[in-house]
């Protein structure tokens, strides 16, 4: 079974309550339809419920009513959920009026459902840029104990199959934090670690990637990449980590058995992690463009609770994968 399926299948027996905010939006509605008829997850949608079931009628989609539907004209929750955004950030200015406010907006409706108890996980992005769906989120449901920010990671399934475990990688972070510190970048290397193993169910093998191998250059951007390597060394030492080492150290075994000879990953990463968010963002698109390869993702991770961004150039298909990704997340493998 390939992996998408083998993800599919985990949602499947977890049922999670999946929020999806662009409840109105084309992409969206046809992909609930999709994770209904499939049972991938339960469905709630957010938007006006007689505009919902027009669209579900023109599309000629038959599971719709299987959805919940929230309209944020008459959720009978928005006042708890207002309670909650004043109680969390009183000391940044929240009153009742600006949360009743907020909360017509389905991006802040959607993660307030999970604060609440409502929901279990989110997608959103297809129609909204990444900065509002992320937003929210770290407003309220903010990041699990001990990790500080959040990162978003693309499974990336290539043609040639040399590449990583039978041309499965994974790639961080190409999503969401632009300039990591030390620290920071070996949070975010262990934090894929871990989503290697949950959702890309492979043994992790962690490349710190930078234009240096092993000291082969000297400056304060190869510096902060040594840096993170030690640092996430000592945090999660269950996972193989190594760097700092070029791409090609990472990922052909000629190369890297010359540059970095004691290293256990040179050659055999099957996870790279990138200095900042221009070289994980261009390296994942053009991998996915010049060499073929399907990108899935972005994973968030670090977060409290599963919420996933999509591209606004999704296709239906890359919302149901990303809805059965985070409905996994939710059962916490
Ligand atoms: N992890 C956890 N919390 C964070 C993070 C993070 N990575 N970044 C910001 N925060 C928190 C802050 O601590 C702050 O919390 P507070 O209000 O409780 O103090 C809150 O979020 C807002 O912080 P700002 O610094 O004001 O963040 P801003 O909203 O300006 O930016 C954002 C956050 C939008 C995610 C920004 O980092 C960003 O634009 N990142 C790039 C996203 C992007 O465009 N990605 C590329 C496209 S995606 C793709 O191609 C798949």
């Amino acid at each position: 079974m390939d992996l998408l399926n083998k993800i599919k299948e985990g949602a499947k027996k977890h049922s999670k309550r999946i929020v999806l905010p662009e409840g109105t939006e084309e992409r969206t509605i046809k992909a609930a339809d999709e994770i209904l008829e499939e049972g991938l997850a339960q469905v709630i949608l957010i938007g006006e419920k007689s505009e919902i079931m027009k669209l579900a009628a023109d599309f000629g989609l038959k599971n719709i009513k299987k959805a919940t539907i929230v309209d944020p004209a008459t959720c009978e929750k928005k006042e708890k959920y207002a309670e909650i955004m004043v109680e969390m950030r009183k000391h940044k200015g929240m009153t009742m009026d600006k949360a009743m406010h907020l909360l017509n907006d389905p991006l802040f409706l959607a993660t307030l459902m999970i604060k609440a108890g409502d929901a279990d996980g989110e997608v959103a992005g297809a129609a909204n840029a990444t900065g509002d769906v992320l937003r929210p989120a770290f407003q309220y449901v903010k990041t699990l104990p001990g990790i500080s920010v959040v990162s978003g990671a693309f499974l990336m399934i290539l043609p040639d199959k040399k590449f990583g475990d039978d041309g499965l990688m994974v790639f961080a972070d190409c999503a969401v934090h632009p300039n990591p510190t030390d620290s920071e970048l070996a949070e975010i290397a262990v934090a894929t670690a871990k989503t290697t193993k949950a959702i890309a169910q492979m043994e992790p093998r962690v490349a710190m990637l930078s234009f240096s191998t092993m000291g082969s250059a000297n400056h304060e951007m190869v510096e902060k990449v040594r840096n993170a390597t030690k640092i996430a060394k000592e945090m999660a030492p269950e996972f193989k980590i190594d760097g700092e080492m070029q791409a090609d150290a990472a990922i052909i075994e000629a190369i890297g058995s010359k540059k970095a000879p004691n290293s256990e990953i040179a050659g055999k990463a099957n996870v790279l992690v990138f200095p900042d968010l221009n070289t994980g963002n261009i390296a994942y698109k053009l991998v996915q463009r010049m060499a073929g390869a399907e990108a899935v993702g972005p994973v968030l991770q670090g977060m409290a609770a599963p919420i996933n961004d999509l591209s606004r150039g999704c296709s239906v298909s890359d919302i149901v994968n990303l809805v059965a990704i985070t409905a996994n997340q939710c059962a916490g493998l």
